[in-house]
């Protein structure tokens, strides 16, 4: 999944104009983009427009942002939405397996209740939005078969450590959130599972977010979350495997296939060995289609 568009739930307009944004997924925001106030409401509009949507032939991948395991909202949330069959929810500041394992009861309850597979509904985790989630990124491996993906997040926690910002003023990622995007890599990784890159704020900067898309994908992240239109074209660009880079890749397999037994071959002048036959058929993997998953 590269592109993830985040959306408030209350907004009917934005979900419409959403739909053909080109992005691969959407994020249907209950949580930090919905007033306290507006829960409920907002609640409503998510089930008014999956309704409407998770039949639909072809269609993004439909997660939606739930509010924490601490707010005493998720209950409310998942009550309304598990019968609208989204493909995922996104639990946000999570903290490690054990919120994974607690969101997969609440999930697994409901499922048996609207008929649905065990299972159906997915985990996409934010990892790092509290300062206890940091000490925690190592422990997502294992706890769920339904957690599909980790990302992190920056906004909430420099507001839980009490920081003025999180980017000097060349707007580069400072130590404390330099620290969260890489235990997101780390995680996820050790999870065996796609790291997500956090939301770029200023949503008219277009070459900042360029260069933060290049620096995610060369890091390890196989997608960005959006949270205006004007990013998703720019997110699918740059995480689509160029044709150059899939032919190489393509040889690097083929170069090993050709000498199972050996460890290392020589392509073109350069040395390539086993980490680097893993990196080539991850990239062969990111580029096969993507379809939206089949019902079950
Ligand atoms: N999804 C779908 N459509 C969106 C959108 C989004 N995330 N953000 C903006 N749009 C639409 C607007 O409704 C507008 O539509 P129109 O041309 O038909 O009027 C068009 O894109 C241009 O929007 P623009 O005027 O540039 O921005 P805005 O001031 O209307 O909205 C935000 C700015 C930040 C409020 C808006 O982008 C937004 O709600 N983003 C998502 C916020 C969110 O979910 N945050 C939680 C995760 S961090
Ligand atoms: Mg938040």
């Amino acid at each position: 999944m590269r592109s993830l568009l985040f959306v408030p739930a209350d907004s009917p307009k934005k979900l419409d104009k959403a739909m053909t944004s080109g992005a691969d997924a959407l994020v249907v925001d209950l949580e930090d983009s919905i007033a306290p106030a507006g829960k409920a409401k907002a609640r409503l509009g998510a089930v008014a427009f999956l309704e409407e949507v998770t039949a639909a032939e072809t269609r993004p991948y439909l997660l939606v942002r739930v509010n924490g395991l601490q707010t005493g909202l998720i209950d409310a949330d998942l009550d309304a939405i598990v019968p609208t069959r989204p493909d995922a929810i996104m639990l946000p500041k999570a903290e490690g397996g054990a919120s994974i394992v607690h969101a997969d009861a609440k999930l697994a309850v409901r499922e048996a209740l609207s008929g649905l597979p065990d299972g159906h509904i997915k985990i996409a985790a934010i990892a790092t939005e509290t300062a206890a989630a940091l000490f925690l990124a190592g422990t997502y491996a294992g706890a769920s078969n339904r957690l599909s993906a980790l990302t992190w997040g920056a906004e909430d926690l420099s507001a839980e450590l009490g920081a003025e910002k999180n980017r000097d003023t060349e707007g580069m990622l400072l130590d404390p959130y330099r620290l969260a995007r890489a235990l997101c890599l780390a995680g996820a990784a050790a999870a065996g599972v796609p790291a997500i890159d956090t939301v770029f704020v200023d949503f008219h900067d277009i070459e900042a977010f360029r260069r933060e898309c290049g620096a995610a994908r060369r890091d390890g992240f196989s997608g960005k979350m959006a949270i205006h239109p004007t990013q998703v074209p720019i997110i699918n660009a740059i995480f689509t495997p160029t044709p150059e880079a899939l032919r190489h890749a393509q040889a690097v397999v083929d170069a090993f296939a050709a000498s199972p037994d050996t460890g290392v071959v020589g392509i073109d002048g350069l040395m390539f060995d086993r980490p680097h036959l893993t990196r080539a058929k991850r990239l062969l993997a990111r580029a096969t289609p993507r379809r939206k998953p089949t019902a079950g």
